[in-house]
């Protein structure tokens, strides 16, 4: 059995949506942790509803501490998926997991990542720029933010009356189509 925690800190749709594919794919597969930083995140409902066991992470331990590896390795988590998560990733962690973690982010990486760069104020800039598409990017994670080996982008049209509310229901479109299947290509490999 390969153990996967998700790392989310806000609605949890992608959570959801990669917790779903895994009941119904039937294999040695599962999400065993949701690892959160915000105590009235929608994600900590989201494993209630499927008693999935959650870790409430605090800034001080996971900046200065152990960064809560003994707890992954004693829930003897395999892969770490970050679905919508805003902390930057202790080095600890990096380090322990190098090819065993991955992103998503709401855009076509290099544009539009780094530091600061989540949600809207993504797709705000996206549309600020007048680009005519966006999309998201899958990409393994190392020390700088959002800058590790990219292994699949989708895109999606960006229209002239498009708001951030728009560009954004695309996107997750998107990220809900994709994301649990190259999670399985990952760990079928
Ligand atoms: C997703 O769109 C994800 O790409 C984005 O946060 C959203 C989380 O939605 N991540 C980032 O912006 C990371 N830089 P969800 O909580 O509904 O899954």
């Amino acid at each position: 059995m390969q153990q996967i925690a998700i790392f989310a800190s806000g609605a949890g749709s992608n959570a959801a949506k990669i917790i779903d594919y895994f009941i119904s794919a039937k294999k040695q597969i599962t999400v065993s942790l949701i690892v959160c930083n915000n105590p009235n995140a929608g994600v900590l409902k989201i494993a209630a509803s499927y008693n999935i066991a959650t870790l409430l992470i605090d800034k001080e331990p996971f900046f200065k501490g152990d960064a809560y590896l003994p707890q992954l390795q004693e829930m003897n988590i395999d892969f770490i998926v970050l679905a919508g998560f805003l902390w930057k990733i202790p080095e600890k962690i990096i380090t322990a997991y190098t090819n065993r973690m991955i992103n998503i982010h709401p855009a076509l990486l290099p544009k539009y990542g780094g530091k600061g760069m989540y949600g809207d104020k993504v797709h705000t800039a996206v549309l600020n720029n007048k680009e005519t598409q966006s999309g998201i990017t899958i990409h393994f994670v190392n020390k700088h933010y959002d800058e590790g080996e990219i292994i699949f982008q989708a895109t999606c049209p960006v229209d002239k009356n498009d708001t951030p509310e728009t560009l954004a229901k695309k996107i997750h479109a998107l990220e809900h189509k994709h994301y649990s299947a190259i999670i399985d290509t990952i760990l079928s490999q």
